[in-house]
């Protein structure tokens, strides 16, 4: 087994790319980069890489049995990160299908190969070798205001087939540490933001739209509440669990940052104001467009990250005015980035979204 080597997947996407360079920063690792490149995922993320050693991608589907049991052999890593995933609730709701692939079979067949590999491994790097899952908090469902935050033992009731999909990989990566003892950890988070966010998601969509000058859409009265937390906060936390995690527990991850989506794009707008004014007097906020409700929108997500906090020491780094603010800086100077990820079929998913809540 390659001690330094660590199997990510879906690592050209939002926050596996964020991973990615994260783990390259640090000297010894070798990162064996494995995606499918569906819309969401964009080699251009990780061009900043392309003469890098340590960085190895392939392009490859995680529900590809023989071919995920190849990159096992060849690579030998001492770590997989499972991020790839179908992500967005919207495209659940008008299309499951390549969820449940993906979601759930896909990570069927990367649990039952590693499984394999895992046992054929001398006892010691049987021992060292862990499997983390990149989950989210929707899998526990829906708060309402005076609502604990989740935490690791909240019962599970997933609204979307997103959740219910990711909820169903969950059990599985469960069961593959309670029947196979295979070394397994569970990481569930909260809404993330930052570079590298496809626009079809609410912050990167509004910063994207507010820059044309057209609406920004919200769902209902845009008083459903997200707990925001930066990539890059995200990212050290799963560093922390991978490196000190025991193997079959679970952590929540979040930023301590509930807001509602109004207060969210209305804060988008006034920094975008103050940075890259609109002509004349008006302010970007002039756009903003309430639009027919998301069906089965969850009402509030909170976290509760005391156990990670308190056994790994894990705390986020940004507060949410500061992320923003770099979020923002982020897409305004990465203007060729968002224009090359919005040509393609982009346009087509904003009339199927869209076209209907008008
Ligand atoms: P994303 O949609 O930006 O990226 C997903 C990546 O997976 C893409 O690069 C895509 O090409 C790749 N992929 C999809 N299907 C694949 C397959 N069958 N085989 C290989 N690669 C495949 O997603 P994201 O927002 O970066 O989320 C990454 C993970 O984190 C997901 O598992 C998601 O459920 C979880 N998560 C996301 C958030 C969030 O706020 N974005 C919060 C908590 C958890
Ligand atoms: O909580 C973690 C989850 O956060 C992740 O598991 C998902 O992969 C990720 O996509 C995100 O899910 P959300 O549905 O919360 O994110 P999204 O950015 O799609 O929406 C955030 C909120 O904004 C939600 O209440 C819906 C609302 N919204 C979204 C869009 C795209 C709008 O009001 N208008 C919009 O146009």
């Amino acid at each position: 087994m390659n001690k330094h080597t660590i199997l990510v997947t879906g690592g050209a996407g939002f926050i596996g790319s964020n991973f990615v360079h994260h783990c390259l920063m640090e000297n010894d690792n070798v990162v064996v980069n494995l995606d499918k490149l569906t819309y969401a995922g964009n080699y251009d993320n990780l061009r900043q890489l392309s003469q890098n050693a340590n960085h190895i991608f392939v392009r490859g589907d995680i529900a590809d049995p023989s071919m995920v049991s190849a990159l096992l052999e060849e690579h030998q890593p001492a770590a997989i990160v499972n991020f790839a995933a179908e992500s967005h609730v919207d495209r659940s709701i008008t299309g499951p299908d390549d969820f449940i692939q993906t979601n759930v079979v896909g990570s069927f067949n990367l649990l039952a190969a590693t499984l394999k590999y895992w046992n054929d491994l001398p006892t010691a790097d049987r021992a060292i070798f862990r499997f983390l899952h990149v989950s989210t908090d929707e899998v526990y469902g829906s708060l309402n205001e005076a609502d604990p935050a989740f935490t690791e033992t909240t019962p599970y009731a997933p609204n979307s087939p997103y959740s219910a999909s990711k909820a169903a990989s969950d059990h599985l990566v469960r069961a593959y540490h309670h029947t196979y003892g295979l070394p397994t950890l569970t990481t569930n988070c909260s809404n993330n933001y930052g570079p590298y966010q496809f626009p079809e998601k609410l912050i990167p969509l509004v910063i994207h739209n507010a820059l044309k000058e057209v609406d920004l859409p919200i769902y209902g009265d845009g008083s459903n509440v997200r707990d925001w937390l930066y990539v890059s906060d995200h990212c050290r936390a799963i560093l922390a669990v991978l490196a000190s995690g025991r193997p079959g527990e679970v952590y929540n991850i979040g930023g301590n940052s509930e807001k509602t989506n109004l207060e969210v794009v209305r804060t988008i707008c006034s920094i975008l104001d103050q940075l890259a004014p609109r002509a004349g007097d008006a302010s970007y906020a002039s756009l903003i467009t309430f639009v027919a409700d998301r069906p089965g929108h969850d009402r509030r997500y909170a976290i509760d990250a005391s156990k990670i906090r308190m056994e790994l020491g894990w705390h986020p780094q940004e507060t949410f005015a500061s992320g923003i603010h770099k979020t923002v800086q982020w897409y305004l100077s990465h203007a060729a980035w968002v224009e090359n990820v919005t040509s393609g079929n982009y346009q087509s998913w904003i009339e199927t979204n869209y076209g209907a809540r008008r």
